[in-house]
């Protein structure tokens, strides 16, 4: 039975959520209320939500039962202490300062280490990231493989730095102006791609020899460990959180949103080993986020964020996770529907482009496909491609992504294997009048981070005709 390939869910359901009941009709007027953004669609009027795996998570009895152990003392809460402690053991930095959420810590490491005309190398952007970066005058410049912009290429650690690509830009504007590279582990926008252990220790090689600080974005660390163990050679009996370990023993610190692999509903933090940093961490996190101790977040959601993280590393928790997303991937695949490979730890990401070939990238085919898939289904998904992209701060004009994708994103322990059945039905069928989905233009266009809150037009009469 344990060799079975998808084995249930690992848990019991002990408390339960209704979800949204709209008909279609219903669905048609609440997309358009929502300027067709996913992200403006009220929470009530989905049925599945697969817009992110970020806060999303259904957190344990374990996990509720330390939330009533919260100290809510303004300095010094225990549940810090031991979010410290849980922090050392498994990711193995010497500090930590809670915050919000990731960006929290984004907005303090960024602020920190860049002066205005620095470098940041990393492996693909991710929105927030790069807006922090950009906001205190650094230029992102990607240094992932090329083979990661390319939807059909299959390879176990496609979210790999390009060494070539590092030293190309060390070369150019010299180490100086490098303070760190951004090392993501997962690369969310290339479809959840880990980073090997071989990869992460030759980048740290490169990176020290100039002085450049390694700093990763840990958001997905233990999806990256998992596919470390399934993957990489010299791995297979080590555990997850050995690999966990020494993924980190090769940096300098970490951003980390606890929202996705602390398993919580609010959370972050930002990590690091010199003591200087993180005095100044320290001085910034009381101007923005609250006490060292607190940094924006209650007592509770600290001691959450600690439990969380010795749940994410147990096996069965991660290769379940994986696992899920392998399901509702295979069954799409199985029927066709064109998708980034090989399937990623949060999400499976479909290929808007190819799915709509009919649409231009200017008509903005994956925020086309997110909203008639909702209006189609219910089932709520996300836009990555040219509209979170976003716009070239200093020329103005719109990123080009190659990659035009819906995100399919699965929140931790929430979903089972049933929903993920009705999910890939319900993409299927839409796949079969995939000719019949209108493109979209720009009603409101925000100026900063503007997939949130945009809002768009149709430009066909319908959305998706004459279902
Ligand atoms: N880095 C990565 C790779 C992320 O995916 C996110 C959030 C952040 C940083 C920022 O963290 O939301 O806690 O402030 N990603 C969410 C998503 C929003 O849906 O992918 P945050």
């Amino acid at each position: 039975m344990e060799n079975k390939r998808f084995m249930p869910e690992p848990f019991k359901i002990k408390m339960v959520e209704h979800m949204g009941t709209l008909d279609k009709e219903e669905r048609k007027v609440a997309i358009k209320e929502a300027g067709f953004n996913t992200f403006l669609l009220r929470s009530e009027d989905c049925y599945i939500d697969l817009l992110t795996d970020s806060g999303t998570n259904a957190m344990s009895d374990r996990q509720w039962a330390g939330m009533l152990l919260g100290d809510e003392a303004y300095a010094g809460s225990r549940n810090f202490y031991h979010l410290q402690s849980v922090v050392r053991e498994y990711f193995g930095f010497k500090y930590i300062v809670p915050t919000h959420q990731g960006r929290g810590a984004e907005n303090i490491l960024s602020s920190l280490m860049i002066k205005p005309g620095d470098y940041i190398p990393g492996n693909m952007y991710f929105t927030t990231t790069r807006f922090h970066q950009e906001r205190n005058g650094a230029t992102f410049r990607d240094v992932i493989i090329d083979e990661a912009h390319d939807p059909r290429a299959e390879l176990p650690f496609k979210g790999n730095v390009d060494l070539k690509k590092f030293q190309a830009l060390i070369d150019e504007v010299g180490g100086d102006n490098i303070p760190y590279i951004c090392l993501a582990v997962t690369v969310n926008l290339a479809g959840g791609q880990p980073v090997s252990m071989n990869n992460i220790k030759e980048v740290s090689e490169l990176a020290h020899k100039y002085n450049i600080k390694v700093m990763y974005d840990a958001t997905r660390c233990v999806e990256n460990a998992y596919f470390i163990k399934e993957r990489e050679e010299g791995y297979q009996n080590k555990t997850i959180k050995e690999i966990l370990f020494e993924m980190f023993s090769y940096g300098d610190g970490c951003t980390m949103s606890g929202k996705k692999d602390c398993i919580t509903n609010i959370g972050g933090f930002l990590c690091m080993n010199d003591h200087d940093l993180y005095v100044q961490a320290t001085g910034m996190v009381v101007q923005f986020e609250g006490m060292p101790s607190y940094g924006g977040l209650a007592g509770r959601d600290m001691e959450a964020m600690a439990i969380g993280i010795t749940e994410a590393v147990k096996f069965e928790y991660i290769s379940h996770r994986v696992n899920q997303i392998r399901y509702l991937g295979e069954k799409l695949e199985a029927a066709g529907v064109p998708m980034i490979k090989p399937f990623g730890g949060h999400a499976i990401f479909v290929d808007a482009r190819e799915f709509l070939s009919h649409l231009s990238q200017e008509e903005f085919p994956a925020q086309a496909l997110a909203a008639a898939l909702y209006e189609f289904s219910g089932v709520r998904t996300m836009e990555r491609g040219i509209i979170s992209s976003g716009r070239d701060i200093k020329t103005g004009e719109n990123h080009h992504p190659k990659l035009e994708t819906i995100r399919l994103t699965i929140p931790r322990r929430v979903y089972t294997y049933a929903h993920l059945d009705f999910v890939a039905d319900a993409v299927i069928d839409l796949y079969r009048r995939r000719d019949k989905i209108s493109g979209l233009k720009w009603n409101y266009e925000p100026k900063v981070l503007r997939f949130f809150t945009g809002t768009f037009k149709i430009i066909n009469e319908e959305l998706v005709e004459g279902y």
